[in-house]
């Protein structure tokens, strides 16, 4: 059935074009454009991209991100290569570069794995890769929907949710995954309110999640990450919704760093809390969260912010970009195949 509905996406993408328009990516005959996620939400600027190399760069400097989003920006960069008539040495070459631009979100090396596979498997390699590119953006915007509904399925009416980090259409092809099943809660007229999480120190909670909560028009209230514990104790959070960049095998996560001591409070305060992803991110060759390799960011993201720096010029700083939270904190795993138990979570990631 898959190789059915592969051989369909060839069929249809060279005869008519891959073109993509998407919330944060666009795709059109070899031009390939994405959403400066940098500069949000003071300046919505398109970054025309060419070459690998610079979507390399794109990435690992965030301009994208977002564990779905990363691999899908990398295929399609492939794409692009295949388009233009690069070589088939040349294409593998940077599928490689592209695969390590950044280590902790397992989705970059899955999607980019995918199109190698698809490119090796004899036939036009250059249709191969296309078709597998689009399939991959497709196949995401699908999988954030199954996980909306799933998701949507626990929120009762009137929750107020605390979020962390991004985890909608800026980090994903399609409404999301934590941020997904807000948004499917709110279509439902259910009457939620959101608590966004700044999110320390890239602010991709008081920046993005922020913004796309107001394009959608979700009540929402932002607050400083260390602000997560009194809402808690004063009862004012009903459930916690979290996004993941790597789920082991055992149940537990990376995700953007401070979502574990998130989960540490939730735990102490009794509040449901669930981590939400596609099977994307599930790494079934990472036995527990401590083989997953965090990545270590550059010092000056912590000393200031742009331009902005609030801190002593040589700060000795520790900047990972993730942190593990263990299965024991995990209330449920929305998955797109629905909302499992840990012993259910672990029967599927066999
Ligand atoms: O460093 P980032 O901004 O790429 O980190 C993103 C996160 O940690 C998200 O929560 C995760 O990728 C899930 S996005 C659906």
């Amino acid at each position: 059935m898959k190789y059915l509905s592969l051989l369909c996406l060839i069929f249809q993408t060279s005869l008519f074009g891959m073109n993509i328009d998407g919330f944060a990516i666009r795709y059109n005959g070899g031009e390939l454009s994405i959403l400066n996620q940098q500069k949000l939400p003071s300046e919505a600027e398109w970054i025309d991209v060419q070459t690998p190399e610079q979507m390399v760069e794109i990435i690992s400097t965030l301009k994208v991100r977002g564990a779905p989003m990363i691999g899908v920006s990398a295929v399609l960069s492939l794409a692009q290569m295949a388009e233009r008539g690069l070589s088939f040495d040349e294409i593998e070459k940077a599928a490689y570069l592209l695969r390590k631009a950044r280590p902790t979100a397992v989705n970059l090396a899955i999607c980019v794995d995918r199109v190698l596979d698809a490119m090796r498997n004899g036939g036009d390699y250059r249709a191969a890769i296309l078709a597998t590119a689009e399939n991959i953006y497709r196949e995401d915007t699908d999988l954030c929907a199954s996980i909306g509904e799933a998701g949507n399925a626990l929120i009762q009416p009137g929750e107020r949710i605390l979020t962390y980090c991004n985890t909608g259409s800026l980090a994903t092809a399609g409404i999301g995954t934590a941020l997904g099943v807000i948004k499917a809660a709110h279509a439902q007229g259910k009457q939620i309110h959101v608590y966004a999480c700044e999110t320390r120190p890239l602010l991709q909670g008081g920046r993005l999640t922020a913004w796309e909560l107001e394009e959608c028009g979700i009540p929402f209230t932002l607050i400083c990450d260390n602000m997560a514990a009194t809402l808690m104790q004063q009862g004012k959070i009903d459930r916690v919704l979290v996004g993941a960049d790597r789920i082991a095998a055992n149940g537990d996560f990376a995700n953007k760093i401070g979502t574990y001591s998130v989960a540490v409070l939730a735990h102490f305060h009794g509040v449901p809390f669930h981590v939400a992803a596609p099977y994307t991110t599930i790494d079934p060759n990472c036995p527990s969260g401590d083989q997953i390799r965090i990545e270590e960011r550059s010092p000056d993201e912590v000393r200031g912010y742009g331009k902005i720096c609030w801190s002593p010029k040589d700060a000795p700083v520790y900047n990972p970009a993730f942190d593990v939270t263990p299965s024991s904190l995990v209330t449920s795993y929305i998955l797109n195949v629905g909302n499992l138990s840990l012993e259910e979570f672990l029967q599927e990631a066999r």
